[in-house]
């Protein structure tokens, strides 16, 4: 544990060091649970965007995209329930007046039953090494077993406590569980509350002609409100969807998980329209994608795993998450939701608009179906940067810090390297970054000795570091160092263009998995 807290920590002073992520407003000591993107968090962010835009838009002649606005009619956020149901369960701690999540307190009581019973496992297949079935072993050693049913009992009251609103029960389950505040160990519990979530503001010049507004606590509704405006316009025909990206606010409770529980985050969202009838089919379909975009990335296939919803929200009739396995153990990356007609029936009850698609085959008008695939985009940066970060012992016993970044997400592609500052090298050098610069994102780097300036960039995340000597002058080459195997090559410059697309080609990506 202390050496995942230790991984978390290196994560976050990273982040900082390397102008990825500064805390907001930092000159006034930050802002609780808010974060800022520098220059190189601001890249790595628009291209994780870009990499999910284009394998939604792009890929998909059905599915479209929208920009929809932050601030929505009001009536909005009564149709989609968040004004009476969009709540978290909060508990304080009476004596160290800290505030928690409730159901976040059991579940992590129940993640450590679960790692407790996948370190069993590890023992085992350590034991027998490559005789080891895993199956086998968790259906009959007793002590697995009881792991995994415990946990899931535990959940399962947990999800049927919140479905009906028993809060006294919650509470109840937390001080049979013998859980204790994480920080100061103190289990003197108050009752179980419920905390709305969503951030309130004023429209309007004067304070008597203000209206209330609300800044959306989620993407998806604004692209609910113009399903028909896309629908027509776009001359869609079902199945289609309808692909978002953008800010979100959410007034959590407890946020201290840098950003995976932010306050302003943003969430890349799309919203499948299916025929009533089919949406279960078409939620598998969408599992089973989402999951092969991430294991495209090749962050490892050991770091995710799907979570079925044991407490389906009052909308839907099936939910996963995928889960990634942050320094903090595993936790919700995305969530895909079968939110069945609910969200475009309601809006269609509070506006007396219709929101129906006439299907030509079935010569029938219905309200569709939706499957909702629904990303955090910073929890996927978080996902990026931490699976990425290494410490390497390399062959002479010197470590390295290095950010094996997917190359398709790295800021900068490629680093201009002049072996030194004189003899014509950094001209040269400046003519290479000139030609490149049109298709890549090229860094240019002539400060400190060449050693230095790989291990900058190895830190940073670049994958190529392209070195201009001497040699370049006459022979009209240059050394390429690749950034995870350091192994170095020695190439044409009239190469490097070709050299760097093939690292970020797009198709090779996503079509790896
Ligand atoms: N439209 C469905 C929806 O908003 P959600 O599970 O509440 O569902 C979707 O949120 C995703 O948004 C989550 O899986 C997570 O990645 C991200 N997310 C939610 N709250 C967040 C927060 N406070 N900070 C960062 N990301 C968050």
């Amino acid at each position: 544990m202390a050496k995942q807290e230790d991984l978390f920590r290196n994560v976050i002073s990273h982040a900082k060091e390397y102008g990825y992520i500064f805390a907001s407003s930092e000159i006034y000591d930050g802002l609780s649970a808010v974060y800022d993107y520098g220059q190189n968090g601001a890249e790595l962010k628009k291209n994780i965007r870009d990499y999910w835009w284009k394998s939604m838009v792009q890929l998909h002649q059905n599915i479209v995209g929208l920009d929809a606005s932050i601030l929505m009619h009001p009536t909005t956020w009564k149709a989609s329930g968040h004004v009476d149901a969009f709540n978290d369960p909060l508990i304080d701690n009476k004596d160290s007046k800290k505030r928690y999540r409730a159901d976040v307190l059991v579940e992590d009581h129940a993640e450590k039953i679960y790692q407790k019973a996948q370190k069993e496992i590890e023992k085992a297949k350590k034991r027998f090494g490559d005789a080891f079935d895993e199956e086998q072993f968790v259906a009959t050693n007793d002590r697995v077993k009881r792991y995994l049913s415990e946990r899931k009992e535990i959940l399962e009251r947990l999800g049927r406590s919140l479905t009906n609103e028993d809060l006294k029960d919650v509470k109840a389950l937390i001080e049979e569980l013998e859980i204790a505040d994480p920080d100061t160990g103190s289990k003197n519990w108050t009752e179980v509350r419920q905390f709305n979530l969503m951030f309130g503001t004023k429209l309007g010049a004067s304070a008597e002609s203000a209206s209330d507004l609300y800044l959306r606590p989620e993407t998806a509704q604004g692209i609910f409100v113009n399903f028909s405006n896309v629908q027509k316009t776009g001359r869609m025909k079902i199945p289609f969807g309808i692909a978002q990206t953008g800010k979100a606010f959410r007034n959590e409770i407890v946020a201290r998980q840098f950003i995976f529980r932010m306050r302003e985050f943003e969430q890349m969202e799309m919203q499948y329209f299916v025929r009533p009838g089919e949406e279960l089919k078409w939620y598998e379909h969408w599992k089973d994608i989402r999951l092969k975009w991430h294991l495209s990335l090749g962050l490892g296939e050991e770091n995710y795993r799907f979570h079925d919803h044991d407490k389906l929200a009052h909308y839907a009739n099936a939910a996963a998450d995928i889960e990634f396995n942050y320094p903090f153990g595993f936790k919700e990356l995305e969530g895909i939701h079968s939110r069945t007609d609910f969200d475009l029936k309601a809006h269609e009850e509070h506006s007396g608009k219709k929101l129906r698609f006439y299907d030509p085959e079935l010569k029938e008008n219905y309200v569709p179906y939706v499957i909702e695939t629904s990303i955090g985009l910073d929890r996927m940066f978080l996902a990026v940067l931490s699976a990425a970060l290494k410490e390497e012992t390399l062959e002479d016993n010197s470590t390295r810090t290095v950010l094996k970044l997917p190359a398709i997400l790295a800021p900068y592609k490629a680093a201009i390297l002049p072996l030194v500052k004189k003899d014509g090298l950094p001209e040269l050098a400046q003519d290479i970054f000139e030609e490149l610069k049109w298709d890549f994102n090229i860094q240019y780097d002539e400060k400190d000795a060449i050693g230095r300036r790989y291990r900058r960039q190895d830190a940073a995340g670049t994958p190529l570091c392209i070195t201009v000597d001497h040699d370049s002058l006459e022979d009209k080459s240059v050394t390429v160092r690749f950034r995870d195997s350091m192994e170095q090559k020695r190439v044409l410059i009239t190469e490097l263009s070709e050299i760097i697309a093939e690292e970020v080609d797009f198709k090779k990506w996503l079509k790896s998995e």
